[in-house]
């Protein structure tokens, strides 16, 4: 039986990954560490942490003690780490937060899994390392900067990250990566796109969308709205992670994306368009609508969610302009593929949202309303 170290586990891709590993693998275990920021949440883990296979522990993992306690109680075999703080905001209001979790967090994890993971040195002077060990980062396209009309990032591009939670995302993948030449530590690092899904937190875009029509607010649009974004299902996000975890050649780096590019604009229009219709066949969604407005007939109406919504606010400092993934080396080597194509993913998650309102009131209370005000009143 496999024991798996999952930081961030209570995060939008990490609790994905829980459930994904939960159900595919009957005999593994997982420890979740996660320092329930204002991102994690323990009630998107409540059906797996009645699981005796799952193992949720409190924690930072910049903590040099408690990390290594967590090595000394449990025999973990594989360090799947999501924890970070993920938002390009909140990075460019506050980038020294970034650097703590996302450089000096990681290079913590790296060095205590390689003190418990050590059995010995090789004649060169080398670690050598208990059978079956991995430690895997889980990294972003946003390391590679931004395109221009054309072109792709492969996993060759040049490192050119350009807002404080990208450079500090990359700095951690060069300490990955560092560990992995100095120490061979076995590493992988894995590169994925823009995902979307169910337990995504509503200060990124989708969520932020679907949340702000429900309540029939302004829905805002950086700059023009043409930046584009590679979207991908969480869901084939998580099974790339578990194939390059299991089958990946060690020290190697794979990009994660599935071809598909949108403007961000086509994404807003496309979710007030989803969520009418919706709630055009399905008259019950209409209940989850916070602003009430009925027709003649006394009926909820649905046709102040238009275009009308949108209004376009002051851009994101530094904003990237396009990010597009070539993903064929984990197609060639591994075999992966996206397996959910956009059309239905994004209808399965608003229709997530609409049904899982509960989930939303209870992760975004005091702090997420602050966030808001500041981030977005007179913007
Ligand atoms: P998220 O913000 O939803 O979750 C992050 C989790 O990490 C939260 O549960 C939070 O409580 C936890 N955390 C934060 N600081 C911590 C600390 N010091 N110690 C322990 N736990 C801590 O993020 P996400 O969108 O799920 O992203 C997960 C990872 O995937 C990140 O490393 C991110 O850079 C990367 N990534 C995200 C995307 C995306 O589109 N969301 C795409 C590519 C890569
Ligand atoms: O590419 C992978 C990255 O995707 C991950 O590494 C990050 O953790 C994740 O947050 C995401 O970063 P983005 O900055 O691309 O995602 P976000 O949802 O914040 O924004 C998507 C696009 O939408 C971006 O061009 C900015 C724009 N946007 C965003 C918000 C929140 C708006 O126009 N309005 C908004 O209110």
């Amino acid at each position: 039986m496999k024991t798996y170290l999952v930081t961030g586990g209570a995060g939008f891709i990490g609790s994905n990954f829980v459930k994904r590993m939960l159900s595919v693998y009957p005999e593994c275990k997982i420890v979740v560490l996660d320092a329930l920021t204002y991102a994690g949440n323990l009630g998107t883990l409540k059906n797996e942490l009645t699981d005796e296979r799952c193992s949720f522990q409190r924690g930072d993992i910049g903590d040099e003690s408690f990390v290594s306690g967590l090595f000394k109680e449990f025999p973990i075999d594989y360090v799947v780490n999501f924890a970070a703080e993920s938002h390009v905001d909140r990075s460019i209001e506050n980038p020294q937060l970034f650097l703590q979790t996302n450089i000096l967090g990681t290079q913590n994890l790296l060095d205590i899994a390689k003190k418990a993971w050590q059995t010995g040195t090789d004649p060169n002077g080398y670690p050598t390392y208990r059978e079956g060990v991995k430690f895997l980062q889980v990294s972003t396209d946003e390391v590679y900067g931004s395109l221009g009309e054309t072109g792709y990032f492969t996993e060759t591009t040049p490192l050119d990250p350009r807002s404080p939670y990208s450079a500090s995302k990359t700095s951690a993948d060069l300490f990955v990566k560092a560990y992995g030449e100095t120490y061979k530590l076995p590493v992988n690092i894995t590169r994925c796109s823009n995902n979307y899904g169910p337990y995504h937190f509503p200060e990124k875009l989708i969520p932020l969308i679907i949340k702000n029509i429900l309540e029939g607010k302004k829905l805002p649009v950086y700059g023009n709205g043409t930046n584009i974004r590679d979207w991908l299902y969480v869901e084939d996000h998580c099974k790339a992670i578990d194939l390059v975890l299991h089958k990946g050649r060690i020290g190697e780096v794979y990009n994660v994306g599935g071809h598909n590019e949108k403007q961000n604009i086509e994404i807003v229009k496309l979710i007030i368009r989803t969520i009418r219709e919706l709630m055009t066949e399905h008259p019950a969604y209409k209940n989850v609508l916070k602003k009430k407005i009925y027709d003649q007939a006394g009926s909820l109406s649905v046709d102040w969610i238009n275009e009308d919504l949108i209004t376009y606010v002051k851009d994101r400092l530094g904003h990237d302009q396009r990010y597009a993934i070539d993903p064929s080396k984990i197609t060639a080597e591994l075999g992966w593929t996206p397996e959910t194509p956009f059309e239905k993913g994004i209808v399965k998650t608003i229709r997530w949202y609409l049904e899982n309102q509960e989930w939303v009131d209870e992760i975004t209370g005091g702090e997420y309303l602050k966030y808001y005000e500041r981030m977005y009143t007179n913007r």
